[in-house]
Order: C-alpha cells, then structure tokens, then sequence
C-alpha cells in the first residue's frame, strides 16, 4: 500500500511517500524557521500562508523522489489536529482536494498518533505494548500504547511543554528559535551541576509533568544575576537541561515499570536531545529495559510519520467524510 502522507500543523510544509506503513520512499520537510525566528515564535498567519505557496511544490517533489506516478497512491493521509488551524486547514484542504480528484481514500490523521508512529519506520520497531514519551513544542504525554492505534494517556504536562521551555529559556538567555538545539548545544559545554534549578513534581507519584515553575527559576536567575549571568550561559543551559531530562527520564522509566513492560519510546522533536539520550539510554540500561528513539530526521514534523500512521487508520478502514473538519486541541486522552 502506497501512502502519501502530508503534515501542516505547525511550522514545517512536509509530505512523504510510504510504503506499506515502514519503508520510506521520500520524505519532504520544509521548515519555516526562517520566516519566524526574527519574531522569537511561530506567527499563525505566516505560518499558513507560507504552507499555502509549499503545499503543492513539497508533495510534487515527494512523489517525484519516490520515483511513482501519482496514479500509485493508494491513500493520502494527512494531519487533523491538534495543531494551529489555519496551518491544518492547508494540508488537509489539501489532501481532501487530492482524495476526491484522484478518487483514493483520505486518512484524517492525529498528530500524536503520527509522531508516536514514527518510531515503526525504524528498521528494529519495539514490540507492542511499549510506555511512550512524546515530548515535543506543544506536547509533553506518557502514554502506554497497546497497539498502533490504541493509546491510554498515563500523564500529561500541567502547564508549559518541554519543547516550549526549551523554546523560551533560549529566549531568556537572547539565543535564537527554535532554542531546543541552541540548549542542548551549549549544555554540552556547561557544569550541570553549577546551579541548582527545581525539579518540577519529581517527588510526585503522578506522571504528570509541569515545566512553568523551571522556566520562571531560569527567569529569576537571569534577573538577579544580571552583571555574571552572560559568563555563565553554557552552566545556565545546562543545568535547565539537567533539570528537564532528570524529570523526564525518571517518569517515562517509572512508567515502565508501572505497566511492566520492556519497551520504552520516546517520540517528539525533544527526543532529538542529546542529553534526554544519554540520560534515558543509561537510566533504562540499570532496569534492564529497552530504549527507541527514533533517527533524528524523524524527531521533528514530517510526513513520513503521518503516512505511518495512516497505514494502520487505511488498514482499519478509518477514512474522512468530506465534511469532516480539523480541530485544534489533544484527543488522545
Ligand atoms: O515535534 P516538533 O517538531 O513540533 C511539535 O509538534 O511541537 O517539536 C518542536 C520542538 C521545539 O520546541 C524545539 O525547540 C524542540 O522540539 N527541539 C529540541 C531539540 N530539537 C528540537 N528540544 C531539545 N533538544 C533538541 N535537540
Ligand atoms: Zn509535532
């Protein structure tokens, strides 16, 4: 089965080729970063209108580098929600337009979903059932996921996203957007251990996250550090990130072994760090678990893991009615 999968939901203009669910053909990203990092975030209105003049180059392109004709295309999948409407509304207009010319079922795809099943591209997929990270701008979920399509929320972030604090400190410390990388970059260079930031609910039984009161303590330190803090930015990134990661990696092992299972998946554009790495790759080593991410390509947006995702949607015969429309908040939970 051949998917084209398409991703609009935020920043990236992305479009895929997949087949049969796991081999990857072509996989199109096109990254707004530089129409938004001038204003420090993404900007909803310049957002879609630039997915507006990408949409059709970057799925031309993506079937051209899979070397198939259009003909080939057994479904279009495309991202539903949750994301920024107007950006939504471009890709899956988009994939509505192509699904009814082209007479092929559309697949209305969650995002969650499509970031969770990024990790079955991956030439070794964990088996089911697995504990799930996804971590990412917007999102900060622990799910147990039984099978590719059914998923039960363990915890959720109470406030900010690790991605939108990474996002924010790099603001803070006037680095550029998106501050992930910058971060995990500088941290590489820094004492984590030099300042001691809080550790948000990692007392707390739950598996619920909350990274506001981390991003107000790197607030506060700035301000009252404002002569040596310039000297310190390296320890600054890296002791948030230790901070972060600590949290993050002790929930997700817990969670584990709460649902005893083996198979540990982090997902998201935050699975990306290289620090979270480390720190989950060692913890899960010392419980005898096993840990996927999935290759960096595949961290952030693209296409390939909606049509991922929407190979098990075609495969359950879950399609869009033409009415349907896209939504903006989580409906994995
Ligand atoms: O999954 P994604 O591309 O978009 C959303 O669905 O949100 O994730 C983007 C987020 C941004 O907040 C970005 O700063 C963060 O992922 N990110 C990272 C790294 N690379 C990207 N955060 C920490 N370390 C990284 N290396
Ligand atoms: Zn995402």
């Amino acid at each position: 089965m051949l998917i084209l999968g398409i991703e609009t939901s935020c920043d990236e203009t992305a479009a895929a080729v997949v087949k049969d669910g796991n081999k990857i053909l072509s996989s199109q990203v096109y990254s707004q970063i530089d129409i938004h990092s001038q204003f420090g975030g993404v900007v909803p209105e310049l957002a879609s209108r630039s997915h507006n003049e990408q949409i059709i180059p970057v799925v031309a392109e993506a079937i051209k580098k899979a070397k198939i004709k259009i003909e080939d295309i057994n479904v279009v999948a495309a991202t539903r929600g949750p994301g920024l409407i107007g950006s939504l509304l471009v890709g899956f207009s988009f994939a509505k337009a192509f699904s009814f010319a082209k007479n092929i079922p559309c697949a209305g795809v969650d995002h969650l979903c499509g970031h969770i099943c990024s990790i079955l591209l991956e030439k070794y997929p964990p088996e089911f059932p697995f504990v799930s990270l996804l971590v990412s701008g917007g999102h900060t979920n622990i799910y147990y996921v039984k099978s590719p399509l059914e998923y039960e929320l363990m915890g959720r972030t109470r406030d900010d996203a690790a991605g939108e604090a990474y996002d924010k400190v790099s603001k803070m410390l006037g680095r550029g957007y998106p501050g992930g990388k910058i971060i995990d970059d500088l941290a590489k260079k820094g004492n984590p251990l030099k300042i001691k930031f809080p550790k948000p609910y990692l007392d707390k039984e739950l598996f619920d996250f909350s990274f506001s009161g981390l991003k107000t303590a790197v607030l506060r330190y700035i301000q009252t550090h404002e002569k040596e803090y310039k000297d310190n930015i390296e320890n600054i990134a890296a002791s948030f990130q230790n901070s972060a990661t600590d949290v993050l990696s002790y929930k997700i092992i817990n969670a584990a072994i709460v649902k005893n299972t083996k198979n540990v998946v982090i997902v998201g554009g935050v699975a990306a760090n290289e620090g979270l790495r480390k720190k989950v790759t060692e913890k899960a080593k010392e419980k005898n678990l096993k840990v996927y991410f999935p290759s960096y390509e595949l961290c952030g947006d693209n296409g390939a893991m909606i049509a991922a995702a929407g190979y098990y949607y075609a495969k359950k015969g879950i399609f869009i009615k033409p009415e349907d429309d896209v939504y903006s908040r989580i409906r994995l939970d």
